[in-house]
């Protein structure tokens, strides 16, 4: 073991060399896009199937034919008017329509088991300002993306849970602009995630999509935070022409304070001060949040942004220099209801993360295990949530290819990028449950250290495997995960008396052998049950709110025995959808590990966790 972590020291150092340089997002970040005006093209979509492929194709491989190219900025039915004899087998003008976004398993019926591509068009008017740049943004599209604007390519992008941009400059016309986007959620073993996952996949593209018109030089990334030492810094960067040595100025009106500072030549500017006396730190109990805004030229940016420090005392987390217990439940981002789709409002985002705020005293929330939409970072902020935020590097993944760690390392740039001003968010993981291998210990090194070099300011985790060994009398749990080095917040999900064939009494006596260093935490714990069934008596069966209820308390028992926990996101807040689970009558496609059904109807153990909650938040004051 000594020298397998001495050589994945020796595989970090070298992965950081400048040969391993930073992979960045395609196109531009757009920070806080969400905040910046915009022409918003969510609405009617026309969409049309395509599970040949046929329009990305001919039928021996060749160069799509005429009839098939959806893409194309074309009136087809004006064509077939005026040329009979022309052969269209699409039409994307009287194609079916939807309204977007939203997953296209709510399109209609026959939708909700398709994976594949399908062809979206959106038609639109704009108006053209003369010497302003315009990006055409996807908040997200599940899972690659392949997009046209007025019949010109404008490029691809994979990853279904981060945003992406396009120019589109020059292009626009003021009338009838036709946009196509091939959608993509076919995944194969090559892709993030892999194929078999234990949640749906929701298709489509499932996020806003907006066109941003900006200054010829406009503030593309900036990052405002306050850094470990408790001072305000602001990494900012332009983009355009008039980049170099253009001022920026930065102001937050209700703290009175302005800075002016000049970009250097590749229009880069940063900020340091002394944070003023009267600046409310963001907390879960007071999750103040201020107006910052940012200048340069005459572009104008904002973003609401919360000042927290969190930082690391031995195996303690600390929020603003206090050690806090991180009271969490896991969620996915899938909306409440019989018939979810993937999240987009922020009211199911408020709804949701004031269930755990409110109801089960929560003040963390794991947000498994993707980026989720900024709806629900925006809410956490606000609400005062600390978050754990993931990429889906989940379970198989192809980690001997470099083209995947390529693109891997390109959607956890895009997630950090997206997220680094939510002071919410204290810590990002770069996995979950991963099967330990050298190509994979390598892999997920380099993501920890790309998470390092564009964030020095939080901290770094993963859910990790752990392994168990007889000490005499002893059944004792370890980490046995070489990436235990390459973290600074140790997560484990375990799963005692649910998987496997321990018994609920017995998991009380499980001792953990663990690293006193670092903070540890219960990523995951949890059991099934669907709502209404019940069984009183000693020893309820499996899927009975009595036996889930059960768990929770021996689970909590048990880790009121470590003294090295943090922290904890039980698993999981909502049932959700789940192609994997089949039990007729009980699961139906649903993981019914909730703690609230798919409707929003409370267990038995939600009680128990919001219980054993209110207890550890009067321990804290
Ligand atoms: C795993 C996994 C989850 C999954 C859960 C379960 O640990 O991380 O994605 O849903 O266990 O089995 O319910």
């Amino acid at each position: 073991m000594r020298l397998v972590r001495l050589l994945l020291a020796l595989a970090a150092t070298l992965l950081v060399s400048p040969a391993f340089a930073q992979v960045m997002p395609n196109g531009p970040v757009l920070s806080a896009a969400d905040l910046r005006a915009s022409q918003d093209l969510s609405g009617q979509w026309t969409w049309s199937i395509d599970p040949y492929r046929d329009g990305q194709a001919g039928f021996h491989g060749g160069d799509v034919g005429e009839g098939h190219r959806r893409f194309d900025d074309t009136d087809v039915a004006g064509v077939r008017a005026a040329k009979p004899l022309a052969l269209y087998e699409y039409d994307m003008d009287a194609a079916s329509v939807a309204t977007l976004p939203s997953s296209w398993l709510t399109h209609s019926a026959q939708m909700r088991h398709y994976q594949g591509l399908v062809w979206y068009q959106r038609r639109f008017d704009a108006i053209l300002d003369p010497g302003k740049r315009t990006f055409l943004r996807f908040g997200a599209v599940n899972y690659a993306a392949e997009v046209w604007l007025n019949g010109t390519r404008l490029g691809t992008h994979e990853g279904g849970f981060t945003p992406f941009a396009f120019e589109v400059t020059g292009l626009l016309r003021e009338k009838g602009n036709r946009l196509v986007v091939a959608a993509d959620s076919q995944r194969s073993d090559r892709d993030v995630p892999p194929p078999v996952t234990d949640w749906e996949t929701y298709g489509g593209i499932t996020r806003d999509v907006r066109l941003h018109t900006v200054s010829g030089t406009f503030v593309d990334d900036a990052w405002v935070r306050m850094a470990a030492d408790g001072t305000i810094a602001a990494s900012v960067r332009l983009n355009g022409e008039d980049r170099a040595n253009l001022p920026v100025r930065l102001a937050i009106p209700e703290l009175g304070i302005i800075r002016t500072a000049v970009a250097g030549a590749t229009g880069e500017a940063s900020f340091r001060f002394a944070s003023p006396k009267r600046l409310v730190r963001w907390s879960p109990e007071r999750p103040r949040l201020y107006r910052v805004e940012l200048s340069a030229g005459d572009d104008r940016w904002h973003d609401i942004v919360g000042f927290r420090t969190v930082t690391l005392r031995g195996s303690e987390i600390l929020l603003n220099d206090r050690p806090i217990f991180l009271r969490g439940i896991s969620l996915h981002e899938e909306e409440l209801g019989a018939e979810p789709s993937r999240m987009v409002l922020h009211a199911d985002a408020e709804k949701l993360l004031g269930l755990a705020k409110e109801g089960l005293n929560a003040n963390f929330v794991r947000l498994a295990h993707y980026p989720h939409g900024e709806a629900m970072l925006r809410a956490a902020d606000r609400l005062g949530l600390i978050v754990w935020s993931e990429i889906p590097v989940y379970w198989r993944i192809a980690f001997d290819d470099p083209q995947v760690l390529e693109k891997t390392r390109r959607m956890l740039a895009e997630m950090i990028l997206r997220d680094r001003n939510r002071a919410a968010i204290a810590m990002w993981s770069v996995g979950n449950e991963t099967p330990v291998s050298e190509a994979r210990n390598g892999f997920m090194v380099q993501l920890a250290n790309d998470v390092r070099q564009l964030d020095p300011d939080r901290l770094v985790t993963a859910a990790l495997l752990t392994g168990r060994e007889q000490r005499g009398e002893k059944r004792v749990v370890t980490i046995s995960d070489p990436l235990a080095d390459a973290v600074d917040i140790l997560a484990v999900n375990t799963y005692f008396g649910w998987y496997g064939s321990d018994r609920l009494e017995d998991i009380g006596s499980l001792v953990w052998d663990l690293p006193e260093n670092k903070p540890f935490l219960f990523s995951e714990f949890g059991a099934g049950a669907k709502f209404g069934l019940r069984e009183n008596g000693p020893s309820p069966g499996k899927f009975t709110e009595d036996y889930q209820a059960n768990y929770y308390r021996a689970t909590l028992a048990m880790a009121d025995e470590i003294p090295s926990l943090a922290g904890m996101s039980p698993w999981i807040l909502k049932d959700f959808r789940s192609p994997r689970r089949q039990l007729p009558g009980v699961q139906d496609g649903w993981n019914r590990k909730g703690l609230v059904s798919e409707t929003g109807e409370r267990k038995l153990a939600f009680d128990v966790l919001a219980q054993w909650y209110r207890s550890k938040a009067a321990e804290a004051r």
